[in-house]
C-alpha cells in the first residue's frame, strides 16, 4: 500500500461553537481555537477536522450554509481563518474543512434566487416538483415544503430551511468545484463531506442514499478539484456497507480516501426503528461489525475509526461506564479503537472523558433534530419521560455542551453566558485536572497517538478477531511482517477470566499500553479487571 500522511495521523474534531470563546459572547470562535493550538499540538494530533465555519443562519449549527466563501459572524472573519490556517501549519497540523454539499441554507443566494420563479437561472439548483411524494426528512415529517409563490414543492432531507441541491444540474456542479478549488488554494488540507451519500438521489424513484450517479459525481469532483492535491477526503455515509465503502475508498477509483460508516453506531436501536427507539447494545454484533470492516477493507480501502462526533452521544456514557469506571472504561474504549487499522478521529473532550449531559427541561436543549422529535412525539402522545430519556441517551447536545477547560467559571469556556449549558460535572472533569494528573485519560490518548506513529503493525497490520465467542471481551491481533500485537479489552465492569490461545504463549513480549498500573502478564489464564485493556507486542 502506498503510504499516505493520514496513515499515521490522528485527527481531532472541533465543533467550533463549543470549543473556546475568545470574545465573551458565549459562542466559541476561530480566535478561541487559535489560543488552544498548543494544547492540541501537545496531545500529538496531526490534523483538525473543523465542523462548518461558513456563513450560516445556524438552523442546524452551520450545517446550513448561506455563503461558502465567507465565515460565520459568530466565529470571526476570513482573516481569522487565514491566521488559523497559518498558525496550524506552523505547528505542522493540517486542516480538514467540513463541506456541506447536499444542501444549503434557505438563505443562500442560490435559493433566494430560485424562489423567485420557475424561470430563474438558479431554479434548477434545487429540486422542485408539482406534487410531493412519500419521502420523509431525516429530521422527521415530509421531505417536501410547499412554496406558495410558484405553487411547487421543494425537497429537503433535513430541516425545511436546508433545501437539497440538485446534483443533476451540471451548472451547480461547476459552482461547487469552483468553491472547493477556492478553499484548496486557501491552503486547507482536506475535506469532510457531509452526508455525501445523498447527492446522487433520484427523488422520483424514491432513491435518497447511494443513488446511481453518486460515484460518477464523486469521480468528476475528484478529477476537477482535490484529486490533483495531497489532501485527505472523508465522506459521511450512513448508508455504506463494506462493499460500498470500497467503491469510495479504493485508490484506483479516484473518489475519496475513506468514509465514516455507522454500522456499529446504529446497533443500539430497535430493529427497523429510529435512533430514538432505544435497545441495548448487542456486544456480539458490535465485535463482529468492527471485525468485518477491518477485514473487508484490508488492502482494498481505508477505514476511519471513531466512537464520537458532534452527532453522537459521548462514547464513555454510551459504551463505557461514566460513573465509577469512567477513567478505566474511557481508556479501554480508546484502546479498542486506536489499535485498529484506519485513521482515528478524536472528538473534542473525548481525550478528557467528557460525558453525556442531562438537562431537566427541553428548553435547555438547542439541537434542531431533538427539538423536532420532541414536538412530533409529544403530538403523537408519547410519554414525556420516554422522550426525555431517549434525548438523554442519544441526543446530539450530549456532544455539544461546551468544552470543559477548567473548574473555574463556565469551565473557562467563556467569560459570557454559554450558548448551551455546561455539563455540571466540569468541576471534576476538565483539561486542567487532566493535565495535572499523569494517569489521566488525556495522557493515555497521547500515548496511543504516539504508538501509531511508531508501529507499522498499528498502521498496516492485518486484523484478526480472536476469542470470537467471548461475550465480555473484545480481543484481536494485528500482524505486519514480524510485528504482532495482541489487543485485549474487557468491555464490562465485572472481572472476567480468559484462556489465551496457545500460539501467543511462550514468546518474548512487551506491553505497549495498559489502563491499569499493575500490569497483567501474558499467561495461559488471564484475569481481567473491570474494563481492563492491554496491548502486548509479541
Ligand atoms: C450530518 C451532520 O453531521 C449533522 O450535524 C447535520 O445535521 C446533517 N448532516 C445535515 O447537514
Amino acid at each position: 500500500m502506498t503510504r499516505k500522511w493520514w496513515h499515521d495521523v490522528v485527527v481531532y474534531q472541533i465543533y467550533p461553537r463549543s470549543f473556546m470563546d475568545s470574545n465573551g459572547d458565549g459562542v466559541g470562535d476561530l480566535k478561541g481555537i487559535i489560543s488552544k493550538l498548543d494544547y492540541l499540538k501537545d496531545l500529538g494530533i496531526g490534523a483538525i477536522w473543523l465542523s462548518p465555519i461558513n456563513k450560516s443562519p445556524n438552523v442546524d449549527n452551520g450545517y446550513d450554509i448561506s455563503d461558502y466563501y465567507d465565515i460565520m459572524d459568530d466565529f470571526g472573519t476570513i482573516s481569522d481563518m487565514r491566521t488559523l490556517v497559518d498558525e496550524m501549519h506552523s505547528r505542522n497540523i493540517k486542516l480538514i474543512m467540513d463541506l456541506v454539499l447536499n444542501h444549503t441554507s434557505d438563505e443562500h443566494y442560490w435559493f433566494k434566487e430560485a424562489k423567485k420563479g420557475r424561470n430563474n437561472k438558479y431554479r434548477d439548483y434545487y429540486i422542485w416538483r408539482d406534487k410531493p411524494n412519500e419521502i420523509e426528512s431525516n429530521f422527521g415529517g415530509s421531505a417536501w415544503e410547499y412554496d406558495k409563490y410558484s405553487n411547487q414543492y421543494y425537497f429537503h432531507l433535513h430541516d425545511k430551511r436546508q433545501p437539497d441541491l440538485n446534483w443533476e444540474n451540471p451548472l451547480l456542479r461547476k459552482d461547487i468545484e469552483k468553491m472547493i478549488n477556492f478553499w484548496l488554494d486557501f491552503g486547507v488540507d482536506g475535506f469532510r463531506f457531509d452526508v455525501i451519500d445523498l447527492i446522487g438521489k433520484e427523488v422520483d424513484n424514491l432513491i435518497t442514499k447511494n443513488g446511481p450517479k453518486l460515484h460518477e459525481y464523486l469521480q468528476e469532483l475528484n478529477r476537477n478539484t482535490f484529486g490533483k492535491r495531497d489532501v485527505l477526503t472523508v465522506g459521511e455515509t450512513w448508508g455504506a456497507t463494506p462493499e460500498i465503502a470500497m467503491l469510495y475508498s479504493n485508490p484506483n477509483r479516484n473518489e475519496l480516501n475513506m468514509v465514516f460508516q455507522f454500522e456499529v453506531i446504529s446497533l443500539d436501536k430497535k430493529e427497523g426503528g429510529h435512533k430514538w427507539d432505544l435497545a441495548p447494545l448487542d456486544f456480539m454484533k458490535f465485535k463482529k461489525s468492527f471485525s468485518k470492516w477491518q477485514t473487508c477493507l484490508y488492502g482494498k480501502g481505508w477505514n476511519s475509526i471513531f466512537g464520537n462526533n458532534h452527532d453522537l452521544p459521548r462514547m464513555v456514557s454510551r459504551w463505557g461506564n461514566d460513573k465509577e469506571y469512567r477513567v478505566e472504561s474511557a481508556k479501554m474504549l480508546a484502546t479498542m479503537l486506536h489499535m485498529q487499522m484506519g485513521t482515528p478521529y478524536i472528538y473534542q473532550g473525548e481525550e478528557i472523558g467528557m460525558t453525556n449531559v442531562k438537562f431537566d427541561s427541553i428548553d435547555d436543549y438547542n439541537d434542531i433534530e431533538c427539538l423536532t422529535m420532541y414536538k412530533e412525539r409529544m403530538q403523537q402522545g408519547y410519554n414525556i419521560e420516554e422522550i426525555m430519556n431517549s434525548i438523554y441517551v442519544k441526543g446530539r447536545d450530549n456532544a455539544r455542551t461546551p468544552m470543559q477547560w477548567s473548574s473555574g467559571k463556565n469551565a473557562s469556556f467563556t467569560e459570557g453566558i454559554p450558548w448551551l449549558k455546561i455539563n455540571e460535572n466540569y468541576k471534576e472533569i476538565n483539561v486542567e485536572q487532566a493535565l495535572n494528573d499523569k494517569d489521566s485519560i488525556y495522557y493515555y490518548y497521547k500515548d496511543l497517538i504516539n504508538l501509531r506513529k511508531k508501529y507499522d503493525a498499528i498502521k498496516y497490520g492485518e486484523f484478526k478477531l480472536i476469542l470470537e465467542e467471548n461475550k465480555e471481551v473484545f480481543a484481536y491481533t494485528r500482524t505486519y511482517k514480524n510485528e504482532q500485537l495482541l489487543v485485549i479489552c474487557n468491555f464490562y465492569e465485572d472481572t472476567t477470566e480468559i484462556i489465551v490461545p496457545r500460539e501467543f504463549l511462550g514468546k518474548d513480549y512487551s506491553i505497549l499500553i495498559s489502563n491499569y498500573k499493575e500490569k497483567t502478564s501474558l499467561e495461559e489464564k488471564i484475569k481481567l479487571r473491570p474494563y481492563e485493556s492491554i496491548v502486548y507486542k509479541l
